[in-house]
């Protein structure tokens, strides 16, 4: 009914007299049917039905099947419910699914195929509610739902004075439309806390966000523990405005990497090469292809380092990035490794008699064919380590990205890399980049507005359906060149509501008007989780 109503609403828009009659049907759909449902990301379907379900202090929580995953989420589910209800639900495991009683099932079995790895059926009724789902992934993003089904106070991290706690009667089917449903958070250039990087993660599972690509290094801050080369982490470039300390112990990664997966979110690290390597070349010189320590130094405006790229001619580079990666490599399980790529300043190349003769030696005129020649090794001797690369569609007019690499696309390479049957991510800054303004001059370059976010297609116009399913899907990178950690809730909310509906939803389900009507309700559980936000004007 929902759906039928929604996609009424999108045909109406096609007519002017009508849209007076479409924002009536949209207020409609936002204000009334979905009175005792703002879900977000929007489901795939969603039945209303009558009643409610009561959460009490005495609602177990029931798991069927033995999996480690399914004991867990129901473990996961009691935990978030807690510090608002004051409850300690128990749990209790089940070989059938008992005759009604109040309870809320957990169940891995004689879940419909058609639900894959993340999909899931959460069925509200007054007596019980059940979540299937074939694997954990599916039964998290359930409770997620639930979650947003309860009142707003759920959100809250104190105790709330309520005997009953409501949650509205449904049936919901949900499948994401993409697999790769990512968040960029660059920690070099502001360094951010362990604590602070939790409490993002729960925001982002909150929103089935399943990807933390983690931006570890740049030219502002080196912020991971390598045993081998102690200077990188040193505070460096005293009196720079954005100079800020701190990095990460290889137990904060332990510690962030399992509070993720527990969230079933995967951190991709990405660790910048050969240009963003600023902290490389001027703690390490022998690293760098400028002798003259001066033409190191940062100026004092942003992107005006004279040379922050590596000596990509010498194998001593190589060395380095490899005992880097093996560090990563150990301490991050994700399949995928970043190997950034990008905004190379590839003339420094030129001044250096190293790089002048790998060029003369592979034939190059070009120095950013130097780039493309080192990325290509990279890109290999990660593909021989079982892991799969993935770095900035740089340079996509020069040649094909190594074979198998995944092209992070950000100024419009997702296309060509589709086209040249290249698996993709769609960042396409102008749409994701959750540094810009939300209004004229209160971020990074652009202004990246609500509805411009959610107008966001990953997958290019024009290309056919096979090509469309490399499009992986899509990160909203927020670069925090500008930003210190206490200013990045306003740069990520509402925005990340809108993207995760981005990547979450199919685009004809999707509508701005509907959508900004359940987000102004979400705007309650920010306020009761004490999250701070844009007030966009949209909402
Ligand atoms: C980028 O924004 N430099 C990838």
């Amino acid at each position: 009914m929902q759906i039928a109503l929604c996609r009424l609403i999108k045909g109406l828009h096609c007519f002017p007299p009508f849209r007076v009659l479409s924002f009536l049907a949209a207020w409609l759909t936002g204000g009334i049917l979905l009175a005792a449902i703002a879900v977000i990301p929007k489901p795939l379907s969603v039945e209303l039905r009558d009643g409610t379900f009561p959460l009490r202090a005495t609602t177990r929580i029931y798991v069927q099947g033995d999996a480690k995953d399914v004991a867990e989420t129901a473990k996961y589910l009691a935990e978030t419910l807690a510090p608002a209800t004051g409850y300690r639900l128990s749990i209790e495991s089940l070989r059938e699914i008992p005759s009604p009683r109040q309870g809320i099932i957990l169940s891995v079995k004689n879940a419909p195929n058609d639900l894959g790895k993340e999909g899931y059926i959460l069925d509200v009724a007054p007596d019980r509610i059940e979540i299937r789902a074939r694997y954990a992934p599916g039964l998290f993003y359930a409770v997620q739902t639930l979650r947003q089904l309860l009142p707003p106070e759920i959100a809250s991290r104190q105790p709330v004075a309520r005997t009953e706690w409501p949650v509205r009667c449904a049936r919901i089917k949900d499948v994401p439309r993409f697999p790769w449903r990512g968040f960029m958070l660059d920690s070099a250039r502001r360094f951010q806390t362990k604590e602070w990087i939790f409490g993002l993660i729960d925001q982002l599972a909150a929103y089935k966000i399943n990807v933390l690509h983690w931006h570890l290094t740049d030219n502002e801050g080196w912020r991971l523990w390598i045993p081998k080369y102690p200077e990188l982490v040193k505070p460096f470039q005293k009196g720079v405005v954005w100079e800020e300390e701190g990095y990460y112990s290889h137990e904060d990664v332990r510690q962030i990497v399992a509070y993720a997966e527990s969230r079933h979110i995967t951190v991709v690290p990405e660790i910048d090469m050969p240009g963003h390597s600023h902290c490389v070349v001027v703690n390490y010189p022998k690293l760098s292809p400028i002798d003259d320590p001066g033409r190191r130094e940062p100026g004092l405006r942003l992107h005006k380092y004279r040379c922050a790229e590596i000596n990509i001619g010498i194998p001593e580079s190589q060395a380095f990035y490899r005992d880097v990666l093996k560090v990563v490599m150990e301490l991050f399980p994700s399949q995928v490794i970043h190997l950034g790529g990008d905004e190379a300043k590839t003339n420094n190349w030129l001044e250096n008699p190293a790089c002048r003769a790998k060029m003369k030696e592979l034939g190059y005129s070009d120095p950013a064919m130097l780039q493309k020649w080192w990325m290509e090794r990279m890109a290999q001797w990660v593909h021989r380590q079982g892991r799969t690369s993935m770095a900035w569609g740089e340079r996509m007019q020069l040649a094909l990205p190594p074979k198998g690499q995944i092209v992070h696309g950000w100024r419009g390479e997702s296309k060509p890399a589709i086209l040249a049957g290249c698996q993709t991510v769609n960042s396409f800054h102008k749409n994701t980049y959750l540094d810009y303004g939300n209004a004229k001059g209160d971020g990074m370059l652009g202004v990246l507005s609500l509805p411009k976010v959610y107008a966001f297609d990953p997958v290019p116009a024009d290309v056919t359906p096979e090509q469309a399913r490399l499009v992986l899907g899509s990160t909203a990178p927020l670069w925090t060149t500008k930003q210190p950690q206490e200013k990045l809730s306003i740069r990520i909310f509402p925005r990340l509501l809108a993207f995760s509906e981005v990547v979450w939803t199919a685009p004809d389900q999707r509508n701005f008007t509907e959508f900004a009507a359940r987000a102004r309700r979400h705007l309650k559980r920010l306020d009761a989780a004490g999250i701070s936000y844009w007030k966009a004007k949209e909402l």
